[in-house]
Formats: structure tokens, C-alpha cells, sequence
């Protein structure tokens, strides 16, 4: 009995472990073969770190993760796996698994069905890959879901209802996709959500008033879709941030917001809303960020707002609010932006905001605030941004003013304000706009307004009373670009030292009392002036005024003759002189030619005797023979690194054979170009030519091209900001070849090869002088060799065959659109016959948003990024404007880039 009750036993044992074992291995066998399917479904047809594993269990590749001595798939994370395939609903059978991670990959084809019978799912992130189609509605059925997030992808259709079956929900993103339709009441299931994002898409109608039953709701986004209605009432919840900017939401913002005591950032910015600011926001001590702009509020700002300690940001600009700035700010202890601009805000500015020393920006232009800009606020040591321009401000500049070390943007512009201007303006080292325009500031400008060598974007002194010369100073200003004195009373000639300000693209003298010529060999930024920039200034004369009168002719005619024999002798003298230094000058030539070099010996020329002394041919020519020694490549040239043996390192151009050909014309040309400098030119410091070999040298030696850092940099990411520099610096470089020339000149290969980037951050464009070299108006016959760089050039070439501006600017919207979104000009991918341009115009055809294109890598990272990277979009696309004449000139481009101005 007991014998056959163990031998059962023993059985029983047996028997289940049988059965363990036998199912453990038919698990097993399941798993793995749809884990393998999975998984190389999933890898696409690129490479992936899986290529060398493919024979072992699918359980031991990177990224999977099994449990249960590798019967059961619990996790798999292949975050960034370059993967380029698609979802296989072969995912349903992985019963086990709890996490699916594939974000920051390339899958695309739609989100399987069978993802919802994968019923011991916690996490699902599928953020930042190219998954379309609708979000199955079967994700409804995952009954233990935490994390949802589906964003930045290209997911359409409306968000399902069922969604709202998965009430252990905590976090759901859904951002940065195609959505539409209404966002539903659904959603108000969730109780358990913390945070809900749905920013970025193109959900209309109003927000469900059941959001308010959301009882653990942190965070909130819906920014940037097509949302109406009021905002519902959501006092009742544990908020920490809300973003709800860019809709159409209208009424008031609601009260209570704040109840939790935990709300710090609320942004609302560009809604329509009205009414007033909550009162009871000025107690919510939480508050970081309180962002409102762009609406129809009005009534005054709470007074308690004055007291919030943690506010940073406080940005209520283009309303309608009115009253006075809170008297009591005395809680402002870590403000850094503070913009109410485009208000009817009344009463003074407080000085107690000279406390502040947090703040970096005030700006409170097109106001009605009266009284005198305090003194005090020169305590604010870290203001960079001062903005008080359209107000009624009355007095003096304050007198320490430019003891604010840090000072780039000063504007204040449209004011009453009566000084004159201190001779320590100068020391406002890093200004980088000077707006006094339109104020009654008088005295003369002080010299040392010439010590602001920083300023780049504008000067402008107009509407005042200044009288006085105008100091030579201002010569020094060499990046300035726009200079506007006009409606003074200055006195005197026009100085020649302005012709050195070789970035000015807009200058305006008009309505003062100038007088004297024009200054005359004006072949610098000046030259291209129409007489409206020096009109109302009856002294003043010469092109394109009317011209001198050589001679006074109010004496006698004995003194008229007496000044015209001088000038005669004068002129003989003049003409001795020249005749001689021609003839020296030819006889150099000819003595150079005579001895023309014998084989292998140079010829060469340098512009500084530094490089002349550091220079062996040998070296030179061995550098430039190995491939080792490239640093890039474009149309016309290759560009090599050469050390030296003084340790100096050079830079050295070898031109390919299109214009190795013309070497005799690099003589000539060369010459006079190296006097031709910008600093975002590459300027040429000597030559050697030696038989078919011609070869530039350059002291700047960059570190790579623009494309190379762009398309062949995998480490690292390029981030906005410098993107956003580069095309800046670049825009000045060809706006200086285009509008600071006489004639202006083109570039024949505006292309991201051409454009260097040295080791501390320096951009330049390269290849100028192949323009000179290679002048299409004396070179009909050879004109196809210019077309410049595939993907680069303009439509219009095809039948014009002619480089032009307007096909240069076209050539730079190209490289902007690289800078955006991180493609190269022509790709496989774009499509049949399809360059970045048309892949660019296509999108909307697509069915795809602005935002779709541009490189997520960078675009995701912030709000203000993704605004400001819109925004140069737009500039882009009216640069390949497909008819020439649509497109804007290069000046126009540059400042359209230079109003995009990054955050704080
Ligand atoms: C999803 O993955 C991305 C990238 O790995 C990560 O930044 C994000 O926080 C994840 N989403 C959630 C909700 O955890
Ligand atoms: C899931 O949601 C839908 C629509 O909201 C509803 O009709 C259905 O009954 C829900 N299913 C379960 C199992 O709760
Ligand atoms: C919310 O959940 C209830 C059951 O708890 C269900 O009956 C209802 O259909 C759900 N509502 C929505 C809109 O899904
Ligand atoms: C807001 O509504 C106007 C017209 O009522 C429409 O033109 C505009 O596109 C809407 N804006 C958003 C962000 O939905
Ligand atoms: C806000 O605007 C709505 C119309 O959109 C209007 O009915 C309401 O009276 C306005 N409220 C205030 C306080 O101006
Ligand atoms: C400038 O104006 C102020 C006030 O209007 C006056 O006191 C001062 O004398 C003026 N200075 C000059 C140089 O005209
Ligand atoms: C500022 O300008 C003045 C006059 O133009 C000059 O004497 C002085 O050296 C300059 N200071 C600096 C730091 O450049
Ligand atoms: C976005 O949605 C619209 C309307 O539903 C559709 O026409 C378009 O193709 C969608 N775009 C993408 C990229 O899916």
C-alpha cells in the first residue's frame, strides 16, 4: 500500500516534471523562432549589431533579454539599433514580454494588431521611428500598461476610444504625430495617468471637460494642434506643468489652476484667451514659468506675481494688459526673462528691479511707461537684452549704463529721452545692436562709439539732435551691417575711413548737415549707395550725387587760372609718376619672365613674407601627392593639410584640371584678391604654379567642410545652435561676395563642401577666387564645367547655362535645408529623380507636417529649437523658389536669419 502510494507518488513527480520539461522546450521552441522573426523582421535590410550573431539563440543578441533559462522573452530594448524594418505581428505570441523598446530607430510599416495580445506588457516606446497608419485600437486590451509612448512618429487616424480601457496607465505620449479628430472623453477613464502629452499633432475641437476627473495628472501638453473651447476647470488636480500653447483655446485661463501648490510651468502663449490673470496665481509660490503671450488678456497683473521667489520666466508680451508693473517685485530673486512688451502698461519702470540681479532680459518696448529709466538697473550685472523702445521714457541715458559687462542688445528707440551720449558707450563691449533712433539725444557722437567692434546687426542714431562731425571712427565697425544716422544735425565731410566697414549692407545719411565730396575711390561697401542715402545734406557732392565743382569760380579769373596751371602741373607730375611705375613694373614682368623658371623649379608669389620664409615647395608637393593628407574635396579642388618644418601647419589648395588650365590667369587675378578679406572668406595667402600643377596656400586650416561634418560625423549630433551660427556666418560671406563687390561677384559652387569649419569654430567659404579664375563672361566656351555641385544647382541653369545671384542664393537655401533636416542634397532614398528640394516641397503632398522634416535628432530636443528651426524653414524655401525672381537677394537672407535669434 504505502509501497504503491510512493511508486503513484513517484509517478505523479515524474510525470510533471515531464510535463515541465516538455513544455518548458515547446516555449521555448516558440519563442525563439518567433523572436527570430521578430527580431529580423524588425532589422530591415541595413546592417545591425546582430549580423555576427545570427546562429545563436535569439535570446543571447544584444539587446534580449530572457528569462526562465531562456524559455521566455521578458524584455527587449533596441533603443538606437539603426533598425530599418517593420513590426511582425509574429510580436502577438511573446506572452511574456513586459518592455518593448525600439525608439530612436527607422521602423516603419503600422503598428500590428497582435501587439495587444502581448498581455504582460508594462511599458511600450516606440518614440522617434517613421511607424504610420492608424494606433490599432487592440492596445485597449493590455491590461497591466504603464508607459505608452508612441511619439514622433507618423501615426494618423484619431486616437482610439479604447485607449481608455487601460486604466493602469500612468504615461502617455502621444506627440509629434499626424493625429486627428477629437482627443474624446475616453481619456477621463485613465485615473491613474501622471503624464499626458499630446503636443504636436492635429487634434481639433475642445479639450474633454473630463480631463478634470484625471485625479493623478502631473504633467500635461497639447501645444501646437487645432484645439478650441474654453480650457476646463482643473483645480482639482496635482499639476506640475501645463502647455497648451499654439491653439485657438479661448475665455478666461481658469482660476485654481494652482491649488495643489505644485504648479511650475504654466505656458499658454499664443491661444485666445481673455479676460484677466488669475489673482490667484500671484500666490502660487511654485510657479517657474508663466508664459501668456499672444493673447487678448487684460486687467493689470496681479500684484502677487511681484513676490513669486521661483519665477524665472515671465513672458505676458502682446496682450492687453494695462496698469502698472507690481510695485512690490521684492520676490524676484531668480527672474531671468522678463518680457511684457506690446501692453498698455502704464506708471514707471520700478527701480527696485535693480534688486533683480538674476535678470538677463527685460524688454518692455511699445508700452506707455513714463518717467526716467532708473539709474539703478545698471546693478542688474547680468542684463544682456534691454529693450524699453516705444515708451515715454523722459531723461538722461543712465550714466553707468555700459558698466553692464555683458550688454549685446540695447534698444531704446522711440522715447523722449535728452543727453547726450557719454563717451563710455564705448565701453559696451558686447553690443551687438544699438538702437537710440527717434529720442531728442543730443552733443556729438563720441569717438569711442568706434571701440563697439562687436556691433554686427545695427546702429542707429537717426531722429535725434546730434551735431558735430562724424568721428572716423566708426571705420573700426567692420561687421556692422546696417548704420543709420540720418535726421541730425552732424556737420562735416563724410569720412574715408567708412569704406572700411566692409559688412554694411544699408546706410543712410539723409537729412543732416553734411558737406564735402562722397568719398571717392569707393570700391568698398559704400560703392553701391544711391544718392537717397545722402539726401537733405546740401553740401554734400559727387557720385551718385551731382558732381564737385572742381574749382571755385567765385574769385578772379587770375586766381581761376593761377589754380588750373597747378592743377595741370599737378596732373603732369601725376602722369610722370604712373608712366614710371608702369615701366617698372613691366620691366619687372618681362625680367620675370625672361628667367622663366627652368622644370620643377615654381612659380609662385605670397602676400606675406611670414609665409613666403615658412614655405618648402618640396614638402608641398610631397604633402599634396598622398591622399593621407585630404581634408576635403569639392568641384574645382582638393584641399590638403601641409606641416611645415617650422611646426606651422598650412593649409594647400590643388585645383583640378578645369581650372588648373587657366594657371595664367591665376597670375593676374590672384593679385588683386588677396587683398579681398571677410573673415568667413578663406583668403588666399600665395601661389605656386608649376606645369599643370596649380596650387593655393592658406594660413587657415580647417579641420573639416561642412558636409563632412554634417553627413560623415557619427559620434556626435550637430547641435541647433551651431547649425544655426553656421548658416549665419555663412550668409555673411556671401552677402559680402554679392553686395560689397564692384561688380558683385558669384560663386560658382555654393555647395556644403565649400563651406570650412576651422578648430575654434571659425566657418568660411572657400573657392571665392574661382570665380575670378574662371570668369564666365570671358569663358562662353567652357561655361558647363561652372555648373557647381549636384543637388546645389539651381532649376533655371538648364537653360540659361549661367550662374547668377539669384542661382547662388538658391544653391544656399539647399545648404539650409541640409542644416534642417540633416539630409544630404541628393540621396537614394528622396525617390526617383528626387533631390532634397523636391523632397522638401513634396512634403506636404505627402500629407506631411513642417515638422516632420526637420532632423528630429536636434528638433526634439526643445520647443524653442523647433520654432526657431521652422522658422528658418521658411527662409529656406523662399530661397529655392523655383523662379529666380521670387527668390530674395543674399542681404535679404541674411537678415530674414539673423532675426531668428536663439533663447537665453
Ligand atoms: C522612450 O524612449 C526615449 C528614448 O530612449 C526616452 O527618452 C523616453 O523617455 C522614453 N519614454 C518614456 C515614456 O519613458
Ligand atoms: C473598451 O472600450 C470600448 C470603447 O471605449 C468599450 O466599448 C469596451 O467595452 C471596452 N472593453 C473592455 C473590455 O472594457
Ligand atoms: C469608462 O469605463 C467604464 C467602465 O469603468 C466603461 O463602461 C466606459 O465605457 C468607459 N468609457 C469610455 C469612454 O471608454
Ligand atoms: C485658429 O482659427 C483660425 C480661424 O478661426 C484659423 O485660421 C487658424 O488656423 C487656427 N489656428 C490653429 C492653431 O488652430
Ligand atoms: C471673451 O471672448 C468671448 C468671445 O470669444 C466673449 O463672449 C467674452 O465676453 C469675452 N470675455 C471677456 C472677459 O472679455
Ligand atoms: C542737450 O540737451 C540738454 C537738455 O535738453 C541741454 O541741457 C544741453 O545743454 C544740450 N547739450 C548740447 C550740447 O546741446
Ligand atoms: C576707445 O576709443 C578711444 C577713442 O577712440 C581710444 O583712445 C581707446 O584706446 C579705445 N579703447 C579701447 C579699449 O579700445
Ligand atoms: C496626415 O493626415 C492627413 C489627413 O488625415 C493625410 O492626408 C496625410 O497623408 C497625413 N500625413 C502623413 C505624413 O501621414
Amino acid at each position: 500500500m504505502g509501497m504503491s502510494f510512493t511508486s503513484i507518488a513517484a509517478l505523479c513527480i515524474l510525470a510533471g516534471m515531464l510535463s515541465i520539461v516538455f513544455c518548458s522546450s515547446y516555449t521555448s521552441a516558440l519563442d525563439e523562432s518567433a523572436l527570430s522573426t521578430f527580431l529580423l523582421t524588425l532589422k530591415g535590410n541595413g546592417p545591425s549589431v546582430w549580423d555576427t550573431v545570427n546562429s545563436s539563440s535569439p535570446c543571447s543578441w544584444d539587446g534580449v533579454n530572457c528569462s526562465n533559462g531562456d524559455v521566455e522573452v521578458i524584455d527587449l530594448s533596441l533603443s538606437g539599433f539603426n533598425l530599418k524594418g517593420t513590426i511582425s505581428p509574429t510580436i502577438g505570441t511573446l506572452q511574456s514580454l513586459t518592455k518593448l523598446d525600439l525608439s530612436n530607430n527607422s521602423v516603419r510599416g503600422s503598428i500590428p494588431a497582435e501587439l495587444g495580445d502581448c498581455f504582460s506588457l508594462l511599458s511600450i516606446n516606440l518614440t522617434s521611428n517613421k511607424l504610420g497608419s492608424s494606433i490599432p485600437s487592440s492596445i485597449g486590451k493590455l491590461p497591466k500598461l504603464e508607459v505608452l509612448d508612441l511619439s514622433q512618429n507618423e501615426l494618423e487616424g484619431n486616437i482610439p476610444a479604447e485607449l481608455g480601457n487601460i486604466t493602469t496607465l500612468q504615461t502617455l505620449n502621444l506627440e509629434s504625430n499626424n493625429l486627428t479628430g477629437l482627443i474624446g472623453d475616453a481619456i477621463s477613464n485613465l485615473t491613474n495617468l501622471k503624464e499626458l502629452f499630446l503636443s504636436q499633432n492635429r487634434l481639433r475641437g475642445p479639450l474633454p471637460t473630463g480631463i478634470a476627473s484625471l485625479q493623478k495628472l502631473e504633467k500635461f501638453a497639447a501645444y501646437q494642434n487645432e484645439l478650441e473651447g474654453d480650457i476646463p476647470s482643473m483645480s482639482m488636480l496635482p499639476l506640475k506643468e501645463i502647455n497648451l500653447a499654439s491653439n485657438n483655446l479661448t475665455g478666461p485661463i481658469p482660476a485654481n489652476m494652482c491649488r495643489s501648490g505644485k504648479l511650475s510651468i504654466l505656458t499658454l502663449d499664443n491661444n485666445k484667451l481673455n479676460g484677466t490673470i488669475p489673482e490667484d496665481l500671484g500666490s502660487c509660490g511654485s510657479l517657474t514659468t508663466l508664459r501668456i503671450k499672444g493673447n487678448s488678456l487684460t486687467g493689470s497683473i496681479p500684484a502677487g506675481i511681484g513676490k513669486l521667489s521661483k519665477l524665472v520666466y515671465f513672458v505676458a508680451e502682446q496682450n492687453m494688459l494695462d496698469g502698472e508693473v507690481p510695485s512690490d517685485i521684492s520676490g524676484w530673486e531668480n527672474l531671468i526673462l522678463l518680457s511684457l512688451a506690446d501692453n498698455r502698461l502704464s506708471g514707471s519702470i520700478p527701480s527696485q528691479i535693480s534688486m533683480v540681479s538674476s535678470l538677463q532680459e527685460l524688454v518692455l518696448s511699445n508700452n506707455q511707461f513714463t518717467g526716467s529709466i532708473p539709474e539703478e538697473l545698471v546693478n542688474c550685472k547680468n542684463l544682456s537684452r534691454l529693450h524699453l523702445s516705444g515708451n515715454l521714457l523722459t531723461g538722461p541715458l543712465p550714466s553707468g549704463l555700459c558698466t553692464l559687462q555683458v550688454l549685446e542688445s540695447l534698444k531704446l528707440d522711440s522715447n523722449i529721452l535728452t543727453s547726450e551720449l557719454p563717451h563710455s558707450i564705448g565701453d559696451c563691449g558686447r553690443l551687438l545692436e544699438l538702437q537710440l533712433g527717434n529720442n531728442q539725444l543730443n552733443g556729438t557722437i563720441p569717438t569711442e562709439i568706434g571701440n563697439l567692434t562687436m556691433l554686427q546687426i545695427s546702429l542707429n542714431l537717426s531722429f535725434n539732435q546730434f551735431t558735430g562731425p562724424i568721428p572716423d571712427s566708426l571705420g573700426k565697425l567692420t561687421k556692422l551691417t546696417s548704420l543709420d544716422l540720418s535726421h541730425n544735425r552732424l556737420t562735416g565731410p563724410i569720412p574715408e575711413a567708412l569704406v572700411s566697414m566692409s559688412s554694411l549692407l544699408e546706410w543712410d545719411f539723409s537729412d543732416n548737415l553734411l558737406s564735402g565730396p562722397l568719398p571717392v575711390a569707393m570700391s568698398g561697401p559704400l560703392a553701391n549707395s544711391t544718392a537717397s542715402n545722402f539726401a537733405g545734406n546740401p553740401g554734400l557732392c559727387g557720385s551718385p550725387l551731382p558732381p564737385c565743382k572742381a574749382l571755385k569760380m567765385k574769385g578772379n579769373s587770375h586766381s581761376f587760372w593761377k589754380a588750373a596751371a597747378i592743377a595741370i602741373a599737378c596732373v603732369l607730375v601725376l602722369l610722370l609718376i604712373v608712366s614710371a611705375v608702369v615701366i617698372v613694373a613691366m620691366h619687372k614682368h618681362y625680367f620675370r619672365a625672361a628667367v622663366d623658371p627652368g622644370p620643377g623649379v615654381p612659380v609662385s608669389r605670397f602676400f606675406s613674407e611670414n609665409v613666403e620664409r615658412a614655405v618648402d615647395f618640396g614638402i608641398i608637393k610631397e604633402a599634396i601627392s598622398s591622399n593621407a593628407n585630404i581634408i576635403s574635396t569639392n568641384h574645382f579642388s582638393t584641399i590638403y593639410r601641409v606641416p611645415m618644418p617650422s611646426c606651422s601647419v598650412l593649409a594647400a589648395k590643388k585645383f583640378n584640371s578645369t581650372v588648373a588650365i587657366h594657371q595664367k590667369r591665376i597670375f593676374h587675378e590672384l593679385e588683386k584678391l588677396w587683398k579681398f578679406s571677410h573673415e568667413n572668406i578663406m583668403q588666399p595667402m600665395g601661389y605656386f604654379l608649376e606645369n599643370d600643377l596649380a596650387v593655393i596656400l592658406y594660413d587657415f586650416v580647417p579641420t573639416c567642410s561642412l558636409s563632412q561634418k554634417l553627413h560623415r560625423n557619427f559620434e556626435s549630433v550637430l547641435p541647433w545652435s551651431s547649425r544655426y551660427r553656421i548658416a549665419v556666418a555663412a550668409a555673411q560671406g556671401l552677402c559680402f561676395i554679392h553686395h560689397s563687390c564692384n561688380p558683385p561677384m558669384m560663386h560658382l559652387d555654393v555647395s556644403s563642401n565649400n563651406i570650412f569649419l576651422g578648430p575654434n569654430h571659425e566657418v568660411k567659404i572657400g573657392d571665392v577666387e574661382v570665380a575670378k579664375l574662371l570668369d564666365p563672361s570671358k569663358h562662353t566656351g567652357s561655361i558647363s564645367a561652372v555648373a557647381g555641385s549636384f543637388g546645389y544647382i539651381a532649376p533655371e541653369y538648364a537653360f540659361t547655362m549661367r550662374v547668377t545671384l539669384a542661382s547662388n542664393v538658391y544653391s544656399f537655401g539647399v545648404i539650409l535645408l541640409e542644416l534642417l533636416t540633416g539630409r544630404r542634397p541628393v540621396d537614394e532614398s528622396f525617390g526617383e529623380g528626387l533631390d532634397l528640394v523636391r523632397w522638401v516641397y513634396g512634403a506636404s503632398a505627402r500629407g506631411e507636417m513642417p515638422e516632420q522634416i526637420l532632423d528630429a535628432r536636434i528638433s526634439a530636443q526643445s520647443f524653442a529649437s523647433r520654432q526657431e528651426m521652422l522658422a528658418v524653414l521658411k527662409v529656406a524655401v523662399s530661397c529655392t523658389n523655383a523662379a529666380p525672381l521670387q527668390r530674395p537677394r543674399m542681404r535679404k537672407v541674411l537678415e530674414a536669419l539673423q532675426t531668428i535669434k536663439l533663447p537665453p
